[in-house]
C-alpha cells in the first residue's frame, strides 16, 4: 500500500535529514583529523557511514512502498569546533533532536494507521537510544578529564578502535 502524501513527505524529509547527519559527522571527522586526533576522526567516520545507512533504510522503505523518493541537496555542516568536548556535545544535542523527529514520525504513522511505516520506524526508535547513549558517554568522559592531554590521547586510542558494522 502506498503511504499517504503526508507520510511520504515526512519520510523524505527524514531521509534527507539522515543524509545531512552523515555529512555532519564527516565534517566532524575532518575537524578531528586537523586536531591530530585520528581516533576521534575514525569514530566520526564510522558514524558518518552509519548515518548514510539510516538514510538508505528510509530510501528503501519508500522504494518498496512505491512512494516518491526525493533526494535533495545537503546543507553545509559546521566544520570548526573549539574542542573535542564542544564537538561531541554538538553530536549529542543533535541526536536528541533526531530522536524527537523520529518520535514525530512515529506519532504520525500511528495516527494514520500506517503500520508498515511504524514497524520500519521501530528500528530507529531503538537506534536513537543507542545514538544518544554513545555520544553522551564520550561527553561525560571528556568532561571528566578536563584539560588532561594524556587522558585525551587515551580516549582517542579507544575511539579509534570503532569499526564499521
Ligand atoms: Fe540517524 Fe544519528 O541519527
Amino acid at each position: 500500500m502506498i503511504p499517504s502524501k503526508k507520510m511520504e513527505t515526512m519520510l523524505n524529509k527524514q531521509m534527507n535529514a539522515e543524509f545531512y547527519n552523515s555529512h555532519l559527522y564527516q565534517a566532524m571527522a575532518g575537524w578531528f583529523e586537523g586536531q591530530n586526533l585520528p581516533g576521534f576522526a575514525q569514530w566520526m567516520e564510522v558514524q558518518a557511514g552509519e548515518e548514510r545507512g539510516h538514510a538508505l533504510r528510509i530510501y528503501n522503505h519508500l522504494k518498496e512502498r512505491r512512494a516518491a523518493i526525493l533526494v535533495e541537496g545537503v546543507p553545509a555542516a559546521p566544520n570548526k569546533y573549539k574542542s573535542a568536548l564542544e564537538a561531541f556535545t554538538a553530536a549529542f544535542d543533535h541526536e536528541v533532536h533526531v530522536s524527537k523527529e523520529i518520535n514525530k514520525l512515529m506519532e504520525a504513522a500511528l495516527a494514520e494507521k500506517d503500520y508498515a511505516t511504524a514497524k520500519m520506524l521501530e528500528w530507529f526508535v531503538t537506534e536513537q537510544v543507542e545514538e544518544e547513549a554513545q555520544t553522551d558517554a564520550v561527553v561525560v568522559q571528556l568532561k571528566m578529564i578536563g584539560n588532561s592531554l594524556g587522558s585525551l590521547m587515551y580516549i582517542d586510542r579507544h575511539l579509534g578502535k570503532r569499526k564499521a558494522a
